[in-house]
């Protein structure tokens, strides 16, 4: 009995040794430690043996059993380690981690779309700066000190001369005073105002858009401004032009269409006109040339100003511009 437990440790030690692979791992346990084991078969024997020596008999075979058990899970252990290092034992069924995905706010997204219409118009892209001269902002678009429009602007000033540009305009002056017509440019781009209710925020978005050459005509704009809302919006609809007063421009409108809302029938977003304002517009004002240096005699051109929450408003059906800016995932994800 002695001399088979002594056999069976050998045996066992040169099984362990030989594992070379966690897939090797199940057969020696199955062997050595299931319910055929050599262990269970020599414990049954242990009834043969004299009964003086049964207790020593049992307690040997108990030990090298655990002992054995105790080689066998370090062995595991081991080739777990090394399997990791090698990255043999990697579970490629088990599913990725995904990083959740972002996307461009619907603000960002209109104003692509807008500045993808207008480019396809052969208008050019021309960024300006959020901090803006009073010179840029008001003088060079015939808005001097004290002028009663300058109300309209509910600016926010840095300083006498400084402010946050109320509108995307003043890149019309900045534009020309740099380039020679013909130029079609557009300018989107945040614009300021002290100013916030459910169609006001302090912050928003405007594209400005101006062309100049010679014989430029308001038919011009016209045409520019139809193709511009019949892609933006549908072929169908309808859109006005009402006269209406910018200091750089002469004559100016604002250009109105049927509302989307409603289909044209009058409701509480079109406070019941059928009509929904969307941008201001006109011919550029000779004065505005004379600041730039270019000869109102031999130059004319168009500029409009879109609002940019306010087309996102109307195409999604949205009912308060603060939700642009609340950063509400929930009202996010839906663009
Ligand atoms: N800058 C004007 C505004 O913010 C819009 C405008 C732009 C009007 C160009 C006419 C021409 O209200």
């Amino acid at each position: 009995m002695e001399d088979a437990l002594l056999k069976l440790k050998n045996e066992a030690a040169g099984d362990l040794a030989a594992i070379a692979s966690a897939g090797d791992l199940e057969p020696f346990r199955i062997k050595y430690f299931g319910r055929k084991s050599p262990f269970t078969r020599l414990m049954r024997q242990l009834g043969d043996a004299p009964a003086a020596d049964r207790p020593r008999l049992g307690k040997l075979a108990n030990e090298l059993k655990k002992e054995l058990q105790r080689q066998f899970e370090e062995k595991k252990a081991s080739l777990s380690r090394q399997g990791m290092a090698e990255g043999a034992d990697i579970d490629l069924t088990l599913p990725g981690r995904t990083t959740p995905q972002g996307k461009l706010h619907p603000v960002t997204q209109i104003m692509e779309e807008i500045c993808g219409i207008f480019e396809g118009l052969g208008f050019t892209v021309a960024e300006g700066p959020d901090i803006e001269t009073d010179f840029y902002n008001f003088e060079a678009l015939n808005i001097p000190a004290h002028h009663p429009a300058r109300d309209m602007h509910d600016t926010f000033y840095v300083d006498d001369s400084i402010l946050l540009r109320t509108h995307t305009s003043p890149m019309q002056a900045r534009v020309m005073e740099t380039k020679e017509p013909p130029l079609r440019v557009i300018a989107p781009g945040k614009v300021y105002r002290c100013d916030s209710d459910i169609t006001h925020t302090p912050m928003f978005h405007q594209v400005e858009g101006f062309l100049v050459d010679s014989d430029v005509s308001f038919a011009d704009l016209k045409g520019v401004l139809s193709v511009f809302i019949a892609k933006m919006f549908d072929e169908s609809t309808p859109i006005r032009f009402r006269p209406s007063f910018f200091p750089f421009t002469e004559p100016s409108a604002e250009v109105d269409i049927g509302c989307v809302m409603c289909n044209s029938k009058g409701c509480r977003v079109c406070k019941q006109t059928g009509w929904l304002e969307i941008l201001g517009a006109g011919m550029i004002d000779p004065e505005v040339f004379k600041k730039v240096d270019y000869d109102p005699e031999v130059y004319s051109g168009f500029a409009f100003g879109l609002g940019v929450e306010r087309i996102a408003m109307l195409k999604y059906g949205i009912n308060d511009i603060r939700l642009y800016y609340e950063n509400d995932l929930r009202f996010l994800r839906q663009f």
